[in-house]
Parts: C-alpha cells; sequence; structure tokens
C-alpha cells in the first residue's frame, strides 16, 4: 500500500533483473517502487503516478534514458532523476549530468546502501528545494503585503496630516470671528437702544454722538478681522491644497514658508517654543509646495514631540541660502538630539521611540522620499544626545533640469 508518507520511486529498465534487484531492496527500505520497462512506458508511468524520484538507464530500445531524463525535466523540472549506466557509458553519464541529472550509479552495483544514500540524499535535496521555493513564495507574497499596507499607512498619514491641518484653520479663524459677532451685536443692541430712545422723543445729541463713534469702532473692528479670517482662509486653502496635491509650480519660498508656520501656529500655543526663519525675499522655486509643506511640517512636529523636553522652551531656527540651482536649507532645534540608533534609524519606515503614544514612524520616511525622489535633493542628519538636531537639506531650485554647476560665478 502506497500511503503518503512512504517515497514513490520509478525505475526505468531493460534490464528485469536489475529493476527486480532494486525494487527489493528499495522496499525493504520503505520505498514504493514502480517499474517500466522501457522509455515509452517509464514516461507512462510517470504521467499517471508522478513518482518522487526516478532511477532510468541509459541504454534502452526505442527511447533512451537521454531522452527520457529531457521529458521529465520538461514535465517536472523539480523531480530528481538518478541514471544508471553501464561501466563502459561514462561519457553519456557526462552529458546526463550536463543535462540535469542528479546523480548516477554504475551497474552492476557492487554496494547496495550506496544506491540507498544516492536515492535517500536526492529526495532529502528535492524536499529542501521545495520548502525553500514555498518559504520564498511566502516569503513574497508576505514582502508584498506588506508594501501595500506601508502604502495604505503612508496615504492614511498624509490624510491625518490633512486633518490636523483642517483642525487648525477651525482653531485659528474661530479667534476673529468670534470678535465679529461680539462686535456686531454689541451694535446691534446699542442700535435698539437708540431707536428707543428716538422714539420717545428722549435722544440727546450726546446720545447720538456717542452712538456714532461705537459704531465707526465696532464696524472698523469687523472689518479688521473679516480681513484677518479671510486671510487665513485663503493661506489655509493654498497650504491644503498644495499638501493634498502634487503639483508643481513656482513660488516665492519666503513667503511659502511664512505660510506654513501660519497654519502651524495652533500647534505652538500654549508651548514655550519659538520658530525663527531667515530667508532672502524673492528666491523663487519652480517645485513641488506641497512637499516643502509635509517637509517643514514633519520636521517641526518632531521637534516639538520628540526634541524639546516638557516645560523647557526649546528653539527652531530655519535658515535658507541660495547655493547654484539650489538652495541649502538647514532646520535646527535646540532639542534633546539622537543616540546613534536614532540617528541610524529614523529614515526606516515604521521606526519609532512613541509607539503606543501616537507615532507610527512614517513621518520621516516621508520625508526622506519627499526629498529625494519627489524634490530631487539630500537630506543629512547632524545630531547626538542633548545636542539638539540639525538637518541639511538641499533641493534644485527645480527638480526636473539636471543638476547643473553649483559655482555661484555670476560676475
Ligand atoms: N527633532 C527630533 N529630536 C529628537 N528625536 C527625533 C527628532 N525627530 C525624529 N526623532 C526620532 O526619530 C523617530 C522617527 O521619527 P518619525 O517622524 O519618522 O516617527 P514618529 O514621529 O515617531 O511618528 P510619526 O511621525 O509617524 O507620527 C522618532 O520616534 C524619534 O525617536
Ligand atoms: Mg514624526
Amino acid at each position: 500500500m502506497m500511503t503518503k508518507a512512504q517515497p514513490v520511486v520509478l525505475s526505468i529498465d531493460d534490464d528485469q533483473f536489475v529493476r527486480e534487484s532494486l525494487a527489493n531492496f528499495l522496499e525493504d527500505f520503505g520505498f514504493a517502487v514502480l517499474q517500466a520497462r522501457d522509455g515509452e512506458e517509464g514516461l507512462e508511468v510517470f504521467a499517471a503516478n508522478r513518482p518522487d524520484m526516478v532511477l532510468v538507464d541509459l541504454r534502452m530500445p526505442r527511447m533512451d534514458g537521454l531522452q527520457v531524463l529531457a521529458r521529465v525535466r520538461e514535465i517536472s523540472p523539480e523531480t530528481p532523476i538518478m541514471v544508471v549506466s553501464g561501466a563502459g557509458d561514462i561519457r553519456d553519464v557526462v552529458e546526463a549530468l550536463r543535462r540535469g541529472a542528479w546523480d548516477y550509479l554504475i551497474k552492476p552495483i557492487q554496494d547496495m546502501n550506496i544506491l540507498l544514500h544516492s536515492v535517500q540524499s536526492c529526495l532529502d535535496r528535492a524536499r529542501l528545494l521545495r520548502q525553500n521555493r514555498e518559504y520564498q513564495q511566502s516569503l513574497e507574497e508576505s514582502l508584498d503585503k506588506l508594501h501595500r499596507t506601508q502604502k495604505e499607512m503612508i496615504h492614511s498619514a498624509k490624510m491625518a496630516a490633512l486633518g490636523d491641518l483642517v483642525a487648525g484653520v477651525a482653531h485659528e479663524v474661530n479667534t476673529p470671528i468670534g470678535v465679529c459677532v461680539t462686535a456686531s451685536s454689541f451694535l446691534a443692541e446699542r442700535t435698539r437702544q437708540l431707536r428707543d430712545l428716538y422714539e420717545k422723543g428722549e435722544m440727546k445729541r450726546s446720545d447720538l454722538e456717542k452712538y456714532l463713534t461705537l459704531a465707526e469702532e465696532s464696524s472698523a473692528s469687523v472689518l479688521t478681522n473679516l480681513e484677518r479670517a479671510a486671510e487665513l482662509v485663503q493661506s489655509f486653502k493654498k497650504v491644503a491644497a498644495d499638501q493634498s496635491s502634487e503639483e508643481k509650480r513656482s513660488f516665492e519660498l519666503k513667503s511659502y514658508l511664512e505660510q506654513i508656520l501660519v497654519s502651524l501656529r495652533p500647534q505652538f500655543k500654549r508651548t514655550p517654543h519659538t520658530v525663527h526663519m531667515d530667508c532672502p525675499e524673492g528666491l523663487t522655486l519652480d517645485s513641488y509646495p506641497g512637499a516643502i509643506m509635509q517637509i517643514i511640517t514633519n520636521l517641526i512636529m518632531n521637534s516639538l514631540i520628540h526634541g524639546f523636553a516638557d516645560g523647557l522652551p526649546g528653539e527652531i531656527f530655519i535658515k535658507v541660502e541660495p547655493v547654484g540651482d539650489a538652495v541649502a536649507l538647514s532646520y535646527r532645534d535646540t532639542g534633546v538630539g539622537m543616540d546613534k540608533e536614532q540617528r541610524d534609524r529614523i529614515y526606516d519606515p515604521f521606526y519609532t521611540t512613541k509607539r503606543g503614544s501616537g507615532g507610527t514612524g512614517l513621518g520621516m520616511n516621508i520625508v526622506y522620499n519627499l526629498v529625494t525622489q519627489t524634490l530631487k535633493g539630500t537630506i543629512l542628519l547632524e545630531t547626538s544626545p542633548g545636542q539638539g538636531a540639525i538637518f541639511l537639506l538641499t533641493l534644485p531650485r527645480d527638480p526636473e533640469l539636471p543638476a547643473g554647476p553649483t559655482a555661484p560665478d555670476d560676475a
């Protein structure tokens, strides 16, 4: 009876004595042995039974061993084949090995233990190959899955950043709108009082004068605050659109960086931390503002979350200088800095020292990809514990142009 665990060997040989002695011997060691008298029959038995291994004679009538070898390898490249040949056919043995036979035995077989050993080691090797392939396949599948998850997480990290931005907008715009509501309800109240006096014929000249002053002040305050709100909405609209789109456009860097800082203002409220920016005016880039927005936002959020210790005022310095066809942007914080492990792994996806308290570890991975891929620039980190962090970015003014000579030599 052939159970699944019992290895099945097919022996193809025109010599009945050889076939039978091989079969008897191998069966004693727990193998199931199928027999075929020539190549053609061998292939039929092979196709019908898919044995775990084939032993094939090289010299046979009708179809020789090399042909059988070629066919079996076509049908099932992973099935081990061992050639069994007469002592005079060494050239053929070499040829068979060249064409993919796994091993060979010379007839007459002097020591059956050699046969057993060869068969077992062929089967072991086949099993290892199969396991290896299965392992590799499942590895590739997990890797694929990981890449997909990573993409999804990066997308949701972007969406979360956008959500933060929207919350920030609501918060910032709330103040001027609140002032407008107060001022206009105050004005309405005073208008009602004045009308009362007027209708009763009790209105004095001084009442009207007071009212006019108040009306002037209130409407001025409403106007200023509505203008402020409109301005905020305008700049948020731009930044939000840039953040969600990957569009390339020409923009003035300084005012753009200022807009980004305005949009991050809510994050600094109720903290003692400050940002200093030093950027020459009139420096235009033809690049991806959304990417720059995301980079600066991530760097600043990291300084706030990881860099600055509770209570102590921290400082951030952003300095921009033109360097040939590029700009050098240095970002420095006066926070706790990073040790070697953090420094080496900061750009790894999912590396975070704040797992469990909101960190996904994707922030700096996104930054790295945006700098090097979208903006075609470079990023360097200098840091050590207690020394704060400095990120040095070089960003081409136009990522699509080939990098030119960087010597600023315009006489
Ligand atoms: N300015 C900094 N000062 C000190 N450590 C930092 C600073 N920036 C980054 N790090 C360290 O690098 C790690 C990785 O940063 P990254 O922005 O990739 O992830 P995260 O901030 O932990 O999570 P996420 O940004 O996805 O919410 C942080 O967990 C922190 O240990
Ligand atoms: Mg982060």
